[in-house]
């Protein structure tokens, strides 16, 4: 049984310099916990409701004060000396509290700061790592995941240079630390053959992917291959490859718009088969906008050996997985607890997933902290891949630092 003794929220600002919330929460034992929450850019229309001040004179109307002081004002008083046995009596309390479909009356970082923070304690309280804590939640043993680390990034995290938004790099290794140490090679070799091609170093997105002036949109693809082969591994076997297309991000009146060309529905379908037979892709997620429902459905029907991954399109949300599992418009999910804004919640959208056999994808935003939880959350959830960025800046390293320790914690198990 855990007891609440005191609940504080903080603004703290993410890896763009946007405010954020963090909160801290001490038990009646006198448990202690810090957790922080991310925030998305690229982000789906059925998403819970981030809360913001929208005083525009303070950073732009970004401002986290209100979710702080939601905090510390409201659910602070309701909280503390309440009897918490779980999380999801914690969750539910939470949900009931804000009384809203998508959290907006206390905003969804508000109350996910307070569902980790409750999570992290608790797990501090039984003595345990936070990802045999997590494991418990679901009930299923910790796996550590496979890593889908940024290579190339465009749309919404690097200015719409080219439309697509990931080219990620799936190794395929037996263990985090070779992963990571083929990582290196590759993103060493991408930099230097974009310097190579496009004459200049290439900046980085938001995430710390390369973002080279590529002519059009396959060209990332070719030299993500390249750039495995230049690295001395071979790729579809050594390494592979994981597109992120937020393709809801270039959809207007029906149409695809990417590089100059304006695709039906049909003709982008058409366009990710050709990609996904060409190369050696694991997943394709955002393939189609959020609500081009058809076609996902057509798309998950006719693609072979590529993952039909739904991001936007879901939402984490128990609702709209439930539709496309009725509609088979995918066959794997992105998490991302902030996009539902409990633990509870997303646990839910878990099991679901894995109740259709789907595969799950524990992500990150593109926004985040340098907290670490979502290592934990990865493998204590089996995650079959972690989404996180690439390996430049320590918000991600934050969480692949994180997966080395569980690594070694677990072997030595
Ligand atoms: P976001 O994007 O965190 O900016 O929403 C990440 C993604 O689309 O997967
Ligand atoms: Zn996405």
């Amino acid at each position: 049984m855990s007891v609440i003794q005191s609940l504080r929220a903080l603004e703290i600002l993410d890896s763009r310099g946007r405010p954020t919330v963090q909160a801290t929460c001490v038990l009646n034992d006198g448990t202690t916990a810090t957790a922080s929450v991310p925030s998305g850019r690229s982000t789906g229309s059925a998403e819970a409701l981030e809360l913001r001040d929208g005083d525009l004179k303070r950073y732009g109307g970004l401002g986290c004060r209100t979710a702080v002081g939601n905090v510390n004002h409201l659910l602070a008083p309701a909280l503390i000396g309440a009897e918490l046995p779980d999380q999801s009596t914690l969750d539910y309390r939470l949900c009931e509290l804000d009384g809203t479909d998508n959290k907006s009356r206390l905003g969804a970082n508000t109350i996910l700061a307070v569902s980790l923070v409750f999570a992290r304690a608790q797990a501090k309280q039984r003595g345990l790592p936070l990802y045999r804590h997590f494991a418990d939640l679901l009930g299923i043993e910790p796996k550590l995941p496979g890593l889908t680390i940024n290579l190339f990034s465009g749309g919404k995290h690097a200015e719409a240079q080219v439309a697509i938004q990931d080219v990620l790099i799936a190794p395929q290794t037996d263990s985090i630390a070779d992963g990571l140490a083929m990582m290196y090679a590759i993103y060493q070799s991408a930099a230097a053959l974009i310097k190579d091609k496009y004459g200049m170093r290439a900046l980085t997105a938001d995430e710390g992917g390369l973002a080279p002036p590529a002519p059009n949109d396959e060209v990332l693809l070719a030299d993500a291959v390249q750039a495995i082969e230049r690295a001395g591994y071979r790729p579809g076997e050594d390494a592979k490859l994981a597109l992120d297309v937020a393709s809801s991000h270039f959809f207007k009146d029906g149409r695809y718009h990417l590089h100059g060309q304006v695709l039906s529905g049909e003709e982008m379908v058409d366009l990710l088969l050709d990609w996904s037979r060409r190369y050696p892709l694991v997943s394709i997620e955002d393939g189609l906008a959020e609500e081009d429902w058809l076609h996902w459905s057509s798309l998950c029907s006719r693609i072979e050996g590529t993952r039909v991954l739904g991001d936007d399109l879901l939402c984490t949300n128990p609702a709209r997985i439930r539709y496309a599992m009725e509609n088979k418009a995918a066959n794997a999910l992105l998490l991302k607890v902030n996009q539902i804004g409990t633990l509870s919640e997303a646990a839910e959208a878990h099991r679901l997933a894995r109740s259709a056999g789907w595969e799950v994808v524990i992500s990150a935003r593109s926004g985040e902290t340098e907290d670490n939880w979502l290592g934990d959350l990865s493998t204590g959830w089996a995650g079959d891949y972690i989404k996180v960025g690439s390996i430049t800046q320590s918000e991600r390293l934050a969480k692949y630092n994180r997966l080395l320790e569980i690594e070694e914690l677990m072997n030595e198990e």
